[in-house]
């Protein structure tokens, strides 16, 4: 077998590191682990993905965000800051903050909000 040039090699190794760092930007939403991680935080409890319940149903969020180029970034904050949302019943309360295990896993917490966002 005649060995593979040095040129050729570092091509394919130049190649293959350009492919993993393109990976994560194209990483689609695991819908999978962004319902269980909803579940788990009982979201259910007040939103649901097409009615209203206490909070807005999901899709309407993801319409009200549509286009928006900050709209990820405004809801990783919503969801991490505890600020004063109203119940239906008028009463204001901090909006739930969301807990990962491991604790403060962005990666999960902008998992989930990009999947509201994709409703
Ligand atoms: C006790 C009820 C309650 C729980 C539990 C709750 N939410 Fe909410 N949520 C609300 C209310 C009320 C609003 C409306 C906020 C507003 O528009 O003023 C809201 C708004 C939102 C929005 C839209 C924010 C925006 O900027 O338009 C998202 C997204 C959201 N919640 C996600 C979640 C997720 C994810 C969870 C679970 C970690 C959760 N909520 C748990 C009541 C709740």
């Amino acid at each position: 077998m005649t060995p593979i040039p040095r040129s050729v090699l570092a091509a394919i190794v130049t190649a293959g590191l350009a492919v993993l760092a393109f990976v994560p930007a194209a990483r689609a939403v695991d819908q999978d682990a962004a319902r269980t991680l909803a579940r788990t935080n009982n979201c259910f409890k007040c939103h649901a993905i097409t009615r209203d319940k206490d909070g807005p149903g999901w899709k309407k969020v993801a319409d009200k965000y549509k286009g928006k180029p900050d709209a990820e970034a405004q809801l990783m904050h919503h969801l991490t800051s505890g600020e004063m949302v109203k119940l239906a019943d008028g009463s204001q309360v901090h909006h739930k903050i969301i807990k990962t295990d491991p604790a403060n896993d962005t990666a999960q917490i902008k998992n989930l909000v990009d999947w509201i966002l994709s409703l």
